[in-house]
Parts: C-alpha cells; structure tokens; sequence
C-alpha cells in the first residue's frame, strides 16, 4: 500500500453515507517523510470543492502557526477523521468515524510518524477516546508505542484572539519535542495509555 493508493481509494470511497453529499473526497496531503501527522476533523466547504484538506479559513490559521514555527506545509502530512464533508458542517457521526478510520490508519502506518498532532476534540475522541481538548491541550500522550500532541482545532481560533496565540505556542512546542525526538533525547510524556 502506498499513500498514492490510499488517495486513489479515498477518491474512489462509497463505503458510508457521506459519499451521496460530497463535491470531492479529500485525501490527507503533504510529505510521506513527514515526522509528524495534523489530524483535524472533516473537510468543510472550501476543502470539499477543492479536494484538499485544510484550504479554508481554518486551514489559514494552521498555515500561519507552521510559519511561526519556520515549518511550510510541504514538510507535513495533514489529514482528517473523515475524509468527506458532513452536510452543514455537522460533526461526523460514529459510523461515519469508524468506516473511515482504515485510511488515517493507513496513512500512520505508511508515514511512521514520530508524532501525531491531535487538532481539536473530534481527532481527540477519535483516537484517543478523549473529551474536552481545552482542558488537555499542549499536553503529550503515549498510546501503543505512539506519541500523540494535543491542541485545539484551528477553526475555533477564528473569532478568538486569545486562542491564536494558545494554537501558535503549542505548535511551536510541538516542533521543539520534534526536534528532541530526532536527536533521540528523552521527551517528557504528560500521559500514558496503559490498556
Ligand atoms: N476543518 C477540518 O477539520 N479539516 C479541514 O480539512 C478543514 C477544516
Ligand atoms: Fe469513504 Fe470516508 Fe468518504 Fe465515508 S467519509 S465515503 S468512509 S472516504
């Protein structure tokens, strides 16, 4: 399997309901050398008229927190929990989550990545069962063997200053822990998953 596969199948994808409402599927993107995974929740409506994840206003303020941290988006691997659009922007449904979780699962085993950046609580609930990111944010996780960084979701940072600078900080951190995980240093891990 390779992510040029996993886009084709995302592309070609009818296995849940979503399928009858979207323009376009909207595979995850960026590098497959990537050290890191973003994991936000669906595509909205720029993202499903463009077939690309993360183009909207959303999309903006993750730009913007790389570029404060002297990463470019070419660098990363940015996908989502579901890869069409919910009507109305709705949060995806459990069958819609589970039917889709094969190709983020693929896409994290073709990838390896040192890191999985959790974007806001659907990613959070998502993988790692979690609620309530506000709370957890800029915290690390450890889950079977793979790391996980918490933030909260781009778009919530719209209309609120406050959050810009709470997403623009975690980024940053999470590329300083990126930085000690390729110099094979110890990180600090805020919680374990032991099940
Ligand atoms: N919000 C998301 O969660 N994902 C996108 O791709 C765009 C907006
Ligand atoms: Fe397939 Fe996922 Fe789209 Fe549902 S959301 S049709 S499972 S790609």
């Amino acid at each position: 399997m390779s992510l040029e596969t996993i886009k084709q199948n995302v592309i070609n994808c009818t296995k849940c309901e979503l399928c009858k409402t979207r323009t376009n599927s909207v595979p995850g993107k960026g590098s497959f050398q990537s050290n890191v995974i973003f994991v936000g929740e669906a595509p909205g409506r720029n993202e499903d008229r463009e077939g690309k994840p993360f183009v909207g206003a959303a999309g903006k303020k993750l730009s913007a927190a790389l570029e404060e941290a002297g990463v470019s988006r070419e660098e990363v691997y940015i996908t989502n929990i579901v890869k069409c659009r919910p009507p109305n922007n709705r949060v995806p449904n459990t069958d819609e989550r589970n039917t889709c979780q094969d190709y983020i699962r693929q896409e994290i085993s073709i990838i390896k990545p040192k890191i999985i950046c959790i974007l806001g609580n659907t990613a959070f609930n998502s993988m790692l069962g979690g609620s309530e990111i506000t709370k957890f944010r800029g915290k690390v996780v450890r889950k079977d063997s793979q790391l996980y960084f918490l933030t909260v979701h781009p778009a919530a940072t719209i209309y609120n200053q406050e959050l810009i600078t709470v997403l623009n900080n975690d980024i940053k951190r999470l590329f300083d822990i990126i930085k000690e995980l390729k110099n094979n240093r110890k990180i600090q891990v805020d919680i374990e998953y032991t099940h």
